[in-house]
């Protein structure tokens, strides 16, 4: 079946908020395409300005991040009916940075997952091997894990909106950026990993992006690949280069 694609921007921590309405502005025509969903995640203080920029244009916005209470005592948090009622419809859930720096891990992912999709929000959820994983060789069976534990309890009708980011970790924002060949061997075994977890239709729906140092000049390679549905940028999405990944 024909998957729609999905070009989402993961700004990280770049741009305040009169320079993200700035880059709105400076990207909106050169993202236009209806065949693509394109989504702009972005800092938590950027989501008011910038669903307001993309108001009329083809662009959703998500966010980077986000708590899996929906109100109360968290010092710093951010819930899932504020980022709703702002106007989001995405959330990255389970980045390498997060994982990593921020010390989350499947549990909480898994609890995310269930509360964004719980809360109407579309996950976008990354997985990813280390270089060691890669150079052993056991990043295989280190992605299936890391979707097996995120996924646990999560329905089949909610894994067929659900939006998966390959990303493995050596290729993230190192301009080195996995082959085509390599991206697609892992985003393929994703989506055996769900046929066999749920079954071939759920397979079938859901969409696979890559991630890692993709820009104008490898996306459309890339996303030549049968099982790869669209692409997570982050350093390429701050620029015009953004548009060109879209049209891709
Ligand atoms: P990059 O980041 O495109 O700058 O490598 C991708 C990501 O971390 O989502």
């Amino acid at each position: 079946m024909a998957r729609r694609r999905i070009i989402a921007g993961n700004w990280k921590m770049n741009k305040t908020p009169s320079e993200a309405v700035a880059l709105c502005a400076e990207l909106k025509d050169l993202v236009k395409n209806d065949d693509v969903d394109v989504v702009y995640c972005v800092p938590a203080i950027d989501i008011v300005p910038v669903v307001e920029a993309v108001k009329g244009t083809n662009v959703h916005v998500g966010a980077e991040n986000f708590y899996i209470v929906d109100s109360g005592a968290f010092t710093g948090e951010i819930s899932a009916p504020m980022l709703k009622d702002a106007g989001v419809e995405y959330v990255i859930i389970g980045h390498s940075e997060r994982r990593d720096i921020f010390g989350e891990n499947d549990i909480l992912i898994n609890q995310k997952v269930k509360k964004a999709f719980a809360s109407g929000l579309t996950p976008i959820l990354c997985c990813g091997e280390s270089l060691a994983l890669r150079k052993a060789d056991t990043y295989k069976e280190w992605i299936e894990r890391q979707i097996t534990w995120d996924l646990d309890g999560v329905t089949a009708d909610q894994v067929k909106k659900l939006v998966i980011a390959y990303e493995p970790i050596w290729a993230i924002g190192t301009g080195e950026t996995a082959t085509a060949d390599q991206a697609q061997e892992v985003c393929g075994l994703i989506r055996s990993l769900i046929a066999k977890l749920y079954d071939q239709a759920t397979a079938d729906e859901v969409r696979i992006q890559y991630g890692g140092s993709m820009n104008a000049g490898n996306a459309a390679e890339l996303l030549s690949k049968p099982d790869i549905d669209g692409g997570l940028i982050g350093g390429a999405s701050l620029k015009p280069d953004f548009g060109k990944i879209v049209n891709a």
